[in-house]
């Protein structure tokens, strides 16, 4: 007996060795993982039986050490299963489950006398896993020279790219097939920091598209203390393999036992809608560590702000002044520019134009010193972010601005000089206190300080979270540019409520500007990570209006700026624009002062990456849903089912569509308003111009206010 009880241990020991298996709550997913004969740790993955990661390598290279790749076995597995639903502060949904079945695999590295968990945790719509790494006396402290990841993919899939870069993000998408990837060929429309690694590198998110129309998103979450993630294509074996970001000694990452990576992910489906509706990233960070949320309020705002991207119109800087120090420039004694934005009296302009149509913050850049020289000469104190301009009357604006139950929104450019804004930061937020700022949007145009770091690198990586919870502490609301793409950590701090991290809007100005499809992507790639500062509503679509001869423009219709309030999520929305092209369209504009910025529910209606995407979203605490219908170059008909709306309820659809002859191309700015009746049997029919799009608000209809409508 007891020779048979051996026996069977002897065997369950080895077949651990050998292989483990994990399936989805919903079975739709399979996961293996096995050690081979070298004990290379492994993992596949199955979505309905079929393949999606053919069996891949795990495991990390280090700096002068014995490397994680290989010598292991399977010293203990334990699987468990979590559910829960939980309630975010804002978002795109009020109540997200957390459902997932987790394996957590303890591997032994005997030669060295380390060991390395990994922890899968499978969901309903994908895998995510993480290398975990315990205290131990064989490995305390390392550095990781690089991860190995793999994701070997099963054929040469349609992919949706951007070029891997460890500075910036700011690209249009490329779409080819894995075998055709080339970041050298990407225009990086001549921002400084733009800088591909290798031709075969792409960034995360990463999303695919196989033969058989499996959609599938490669992708990160909860990056913390690590460098971001980028994939080095194999394009004859289609074998991707993670590459993490340097720092300026080279080194990918410094650990400190017990210490965890961040989550790598793989979203799948057959149906696009259910990438977009995805909250795998989301699940797979912390809960909010904020106890006392009650300051985060998602708002719409306006700023001075496009003023500065249109072409010769308004500047940041206060003079001509190429070359100035902070400390012993005075200000008082430099000659003003006429087109200097952030004078006092357009500030209250802008106030008036919020407070006027219900705007809660206005956003002011180039209020503060330092601008003359500000970008381009990696210069380490460039702004001190307590002084402003002598034509910035800070006390009169705060007490203007209150007067009307307006806030101003601070902007702190750092021009990429961490270092510079770590050592200020304590007295800009006394200054935010003192004058009445809640809001602050963070910029890192140009190269890094300290020198040699990367945006996407392991030290700026903690520098962003530093801020944001700096920020929470002190009760302040925060929106980042150029930092590196959020993965998901708005959960854990909420208010860090958006990041740019993406070529937004403002290319449209001074650039080629962003293809019509651009925007029926970011949903399916950049957003996933959390929301974007996409800066959408300009009415104003062609810049030869400012300056005849000019070429650039919005690459949409108008109606598709209205729509992207709807495609491209928010819960600090722009109205970016000028004041004045809202005023001589308050028809429309009038979508964007209705339009909500926190929802209870959102249903993915249509979606194709790379083409279109229809969404209908219920705001929050009310019975008002809210329609955005987008396409890229190609004019199409999106077909809009109504059937989220209360069954026992009439709703009047107000439609801010396209005119019959719209083209995003030539003739941008016409549209269409109308009104028409609609329940829950109704589907309605909208054209879409090329390049176009449509909004529709659905309020609850009564007798008096439904007279006269056409029904659909
Ligand atoms: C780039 C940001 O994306 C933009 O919004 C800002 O106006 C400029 N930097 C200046 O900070
Ligand atoms: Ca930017």
């Amino acid at each position: 007996m007891k020779k048979i009880t051996l026996l069977f241990i002897a065997l369950s020991i080895s077949m651990l060795n050998m292989a483990e298996n994990l399936l989805s709550p919903n079975k739709n997913f399979r996961l293996d993982f096995s050690v081979n004969a070298i004990g290379e740790p492994a993992y596949s993955l199955f979505y309905k039986e079929k393949p999606v990661i053919k069996p891949s390598k795990l495991g990390l290279e280090l700096k002068n050490a014995a490397s994680l790749l290989s010598g292991f076995n399977i010293q203990k597995t334990v699987t468990s299963t979590f559910d829960e639903t939980w309630k975010p502060i804002w978002g795109e949904v009020s109540q997200i489950r957390n459902n997932y079945n987790e394996l957590l695999v303890i591997l032994e590295q005997k030669a060295e006398q380390r060991t390395m968990k990994i922890r899968f945790r499978l969901f309903n719509d994908g895998l995510g896993f993480r290398y975990e790494f315990d205290k131990q006396e064989n490995l305390n402290y390392f550095k990781v020279a690089d991860e190995r990841t793999q994701f070997a993919l099963t054929g040469d899939h349609k992919t949706f790219w951007i070029p891997g870069d460890y500075d910036s993000n700011e690209y249009f998408y490329t779409t080819s097939k894995l075998s055709e990837v080339d970041a050298s060929k990407v225009d990086g429309n001549g921002i400084g920091t733009h800088g591909f690694f290798a031709k075969n590198a792409v960034q995360s998110p990463l999303l695919m598209k196989t033969a058989e129309g499996l959609y599938i998103s490669i992708f990160e979450a909860a990056l913390v203390d690590y460098s971001a993630m980028q994939l080095l294509i194999d394009q004859t074996n289609f074998v991707l393999t993670s590459s993490l970001v340097p720092d300026a000694v080279g080194t990918k990452a410094y650990m400190q036992t017990p210490q965890h990576t961040p989550w790598r992910t793989v979203i799948v489906s057959d149906k696009a809608a259910d990438i977009l509706a995805s909250k795998t990233i989301l699940n797979l960070n912390e809960p909010s560590k904020i106890a006392d949320p009650s300051f985060i309020h998602p708002q719409k705002f306006i700023g001075i702000w496009w003023g500065m991207h249109i072409p010769d119109y308004w500047s940041w800087d206060y003079s001509h002044a190429p070359n100035i120090r902070l400390k012993d420039t005075n200000w008082n004694a430099l000659v003003p520019l006429p087109q200097h934005g952030a004078k006092t009296a357009n500030v209250k302009r802008y106030i008036d134009f919020a407070a006027a149509n219900g705007f809660k913050g206005v956003l002011v850049e180039g209020w503060n010193v330092g601008w003359e020289d500000w970008a381009g000469n990696w210069k380490e104190e460039v702004f001190d972010f307590v002084t402003p301009y002598p034509d910035f009357d800070v006390k009169a604006i705060h007490e203007y601005a209150a007067s009307k139950g307006v806030k101003i929104i601070m902007h702190h450019e750092t021009s990429a000089s961490a270092t510079n804004y770590e050592r200020r930061i304590d007295k800009a937020i006394d200054f935010m206190k003192e004058n009445g700022y809640d809001v602050v949007k963070t910029g890192y145009v140009g190269w890094i300080i300290p020198r040699g770091e990367k945006h996407d690198g392991q030290w700026m990586v903690n520098h962003y979270i530093r801020v944001a919870e700096k920020m929470a502490e002190n009760h302040i609301m925060l929106d980042a540019h150029e930092p590196v793409r959020p993965t998901g950590l708005s959960r854990t701090y909420p208010n860090w409520m958006a990041c740019e991290a993406a070529r937004g809007n403002e290319f449209n100005a001074w650039s080629t500007g962003n293809p019509p499809e651009h925007e029926t992507i970011l949903p399916f790639t950049r957003l996933l990570g959390g929301p974007m500062d996409y800066t959408p509503g300009i009415f104003e679509i062609k810049m030869s209006y400012y300056k005849p001869g000019n070429k650039c423009q919005v690459h949409t219709t108008l109606a598709k700026q209205l729509a992207l309030y709807i495609t491209m999520y928010s819960p600090l929305q722009m109205a970016a624009d000028l004041p004045e092209n809202y005023e001589k369209r308050m028809d429309a504009f009038q979508f964007i002062k209705d339009v909500a910025v926190d929802w209870d529910d959102t249903k993915y209606l249509e979606a194709e990456p790379g083409d279109y995407i229809t969404m209908a979203r219920k705001a929050k605490g009310t019975s008002d849903w809210f329609v955005g219908a987008i396409t890229d170059e190609n004019a199409r008909t999106a077909v809009i089912p109504f059937n989220f709306l209360d069954a026992n309820d009439g709703y009047i659809a107000t439609i801010y569509g396209d005119a019959a002859n719209t083209d995003w191309k030539e003739n941008p700015m016409t549209y269409q308003i109308h009104k028409v009746l609609v329940n829950s049997k109704s589907v309605m029919k909208q054209k879409l111009a090329p390049g176009g799009g449509v909004a529709i608000s659905l309020k609850k209809a009564s007798k008096a206010n439904m007279k006269g409508l056409k029904k659909i």
